[in-house]
């Protein structure tokens, strides 16, 4: 394809998103990257909260981590360039260990990853012994090695219902924890004191750890609220990474490609997205027809580190490549076969 053909595919999907002289430029830069990318047989994986005219230009494959993760299994060329954050890069290095997997942006981090380390994960295991470990996607592969079980918010419910077990550690989401607890029927506790309170009517529990995205915090029921007031009959989707009071007050719940397929396939008035904000760009582009209500000061700052500058750049330099040591590889690909073996 020439400059022309990407800049024409680009102005047909995004013309009332993005302006055209700005599609100029980025037609350019995506023309390079798709140039380099055969050249150097590789595949990118773009998840669903890149900016609109990287989402719609570069990516082999795109979606949620669920989806990208298998997408990464399953890849036959030589590199990987994940656009996303690191924790989604260093999950497609344990699952395609052979491959060269590269991240455009080498700040590009996460605050629910940020939360815990494997020491953190140790001593819960040391308080709470044999208890099974869940840990969520948004975790790094030490963390993820400590665990017995990944899950990511396409099956968190699924996973913790597939353990045959009184108890069970779920970090490092204490929204999600939360939100899983809540569609299971388990008691979330956060403390040893409040796990050796036995439940008064039988439940399961599920135990915590005080890790939040620093995105989907700031969503607030007062929103949804103010919504619906002002857009009577909107349909409010969020992200189970919010308040599970968020959740409860909100239409559906559910990872980023379910919220998208939601869209896709329903009919309403418009739509409330309580989740990142560059998504919401990508769905009206895909959904011109449709009305989308936007809180548009919710961009996460770690996917906004990654641009198709960046993508071209590290194509041209094959820069910032994702290594996991094998030890820690080998146990970190257990517990997301696991996952990938329940979901
Ligand atoms: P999904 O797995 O739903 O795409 O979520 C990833 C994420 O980081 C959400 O903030
Ligand atoms: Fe992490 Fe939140 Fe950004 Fe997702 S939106 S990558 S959970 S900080």
């Amino acid at each position: 394809m020439s400059v022309r053909g990407v800049f024409d595919e680009l102005k047909d999907k995004l013309r009332d998103v993005v302006p055209e002289a700005e599609l100029r430029i980025k037609a350019e830069l995506a023309d390079a990257i798709l140039r380099l990318k055969r050249e150097r047989n590789a595949v990118i994986l773009g998840h669903n909260y890149m900016e609109p005219a990287l989402f719609h230009s570069v990516p082999d494959y795109t979606g949620d981590s669920l989806e990208l993760c298998r997408a990464a299994a399953r890849t036959s060329a030589e590199t990987i360039v994940f656009c996303g954050v690191r924790f989604m890069a260093e999950t497609a290095k344990i699952l395609n260990p052979a491959k060269t997997v590269l991240i455009p942006s080498p700040d590009a981090g996460c605050s629910l990853a940020a939360s815990i380390d494997a020491g953190d994960v140790r001593e819960l295991k040391r308080r709470f012994p044999g208890v099974p470990v869940v840990v969520y996607i948004n975790t790094y592969a030490d963390v993820k090695a400590e665990a017995d079980y990944c899950c990511t918010s396409g099956n968190a419910v699924d996973v913790v219902r597939s353990i045959e077990s009184d108890t069970v550690i779920f970090v490092p989401d204490e929204y999600l924890a939360a939100n899983v607890a809540g569609e299971v029927g388990m008691r979330l506790c956060r403390t040893p004191a409040e796990v050796d309170r036995p439940a008064s009517d039988g439940r399961r529990t599920l135990i915590g750890w005080p890790g939040r995205c620093e995105v989907h915090d700031r969503f607030r029921v007062q929103d949804v609220e103010s919504a619906r007031r002002q857009f009577p009959d909107v349909l409010v989707l969020a992200h189970p990474e919010c308040r599970p009071e968020v959740i409860e007050a909100a239409d559906f719940a559910g990872s980023t490609s379910a919220m998208i397929r939601r869209v896709r396939d329903t009919d309403a008035a418009s739509y409330l997205l309580l989740t990142e904000c560059s998504m919401g760009d990508n769905i009206i582009a895909e959904n011109p027809q449709k009305k989308l209500v936007r809180i548009c000061s919710v961009r996460c700052p770690h996917m906004n580190e990654i641009t198709l500058e960046q993508t071209l750049a590290t194509l041209e330099k094959k820069r910032y490549e994702i290594d996991v040591p094998e030890p820690i590889r080998t146990r970190a690909a257990r517990s997301i076969e696991r996952m990938l073996t329940v979901a």
